[in-house]
């Protein structure tokens, strides 16, 4: 082949390779258009998500890893912190966040996101430190696989409507330091289990309907 056509199809694989992904929105950014797509926002408070953008660094809610010193390219930085706290967002969970592998704090809190949390859906969301669903209508029990989370050191899913038992896994959690159920409808007896978290700095179960016993004495260590 003449060295001509040679150098055409280098810049053919060339561009033909670099194109897709310099114009086209990254990974994350496309999880977080699935999870908007399954979420209602009636307020249009996430209507800055748009899949024109080539990184969703800049939209609303959303922080990303700093720029590394090699790659100064916003494509090249990950989502690290959702905060779609108070923004009138409601429906079920949208299973696509828990798919951005490097998500450390998640925050839905005073929303009226609904119905029960599927254990599966947050199981992937394993780079988690603070988990915040708060003030939202949340129902059915407790999913029993959070505290498979390896690194969750905050929890907060008060004010929802939670029922049932607290699950014989939350006794598993491997560094949670911070834990609060309040108000929610959980019941059977009291989480005696959850003495056995030795990181656990905060612990509230206040305003849940459990079964009236003493205040089990292996809680009494807890500061
Ligand atoms: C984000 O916004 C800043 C300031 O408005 C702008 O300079 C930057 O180019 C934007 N980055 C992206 C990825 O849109
Ligand atoms: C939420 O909805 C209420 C009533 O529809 C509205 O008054 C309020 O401004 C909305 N809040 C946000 C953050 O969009
Ligand atoms: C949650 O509980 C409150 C208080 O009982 C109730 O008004 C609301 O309808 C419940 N929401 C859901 C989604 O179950
Ligand atoms: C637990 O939460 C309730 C309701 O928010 C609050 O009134 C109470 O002070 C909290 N208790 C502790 C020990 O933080």
């Amino acid at each position: 082949m003449a060295p001509l056509h040679l150098l055409l199809l280098f810049f053919f694989f060339f561009f033909h390779l670099r194109l897709p992904s310099s114009l086209s929105l990254t990974e994350d950014g496309l999880r977080l258009l699935e999870a908007k797509r399954l979420l209602s926002d009636p307020s249009g408070a996430l209507s800055d998500w748009q899949s024109s953008d080539p990184s969703p660094c800049n939209w609303t809610g959303v922080s990303c890893s700093p720029p590394s010193a090699t790659t100064a390219a916003s494509t090249a930085r990950s989502v690290t912190s959702l905060d779609l706290s108070n923004l009138n967002l409601s429906g079920p969970f949208p299973p696509p966040l828990c798919q951005l592998p490097n998500l450390a704090s998640l925050s839905l809190s005073l929303n009226s996101f609904s119905c029960a949390l599927p254990s599966s859906s947050l199981l992937p969301c394993s780079s988690l430190t603070h988990l915040d669903l708060s003030q939202n209508e949340f129902t059915g029990p407790l999913p029993s696989s959070l505290s498979s989370l390896p690194s969750l050191l905050y929890l907060d899913l008060s004010a929802n409507n939670f029922s049932g038992p607290v699950p014989p896994s939350f006794s598993r959690f491997p560094s949670l330091q911070y834990l609060s159920l309040v108000g929610n409808f959980l019941s059977g007896p009291f989480p005696s289990h959850l003495s056995a978290l030795s990181q656990l700095r905060e612990l509230n179960l206040s305003y849940n309907p459990f079964s009236p016993s003493p205040l089990p004495a292996s809680l009494s260590n807890l500061t």
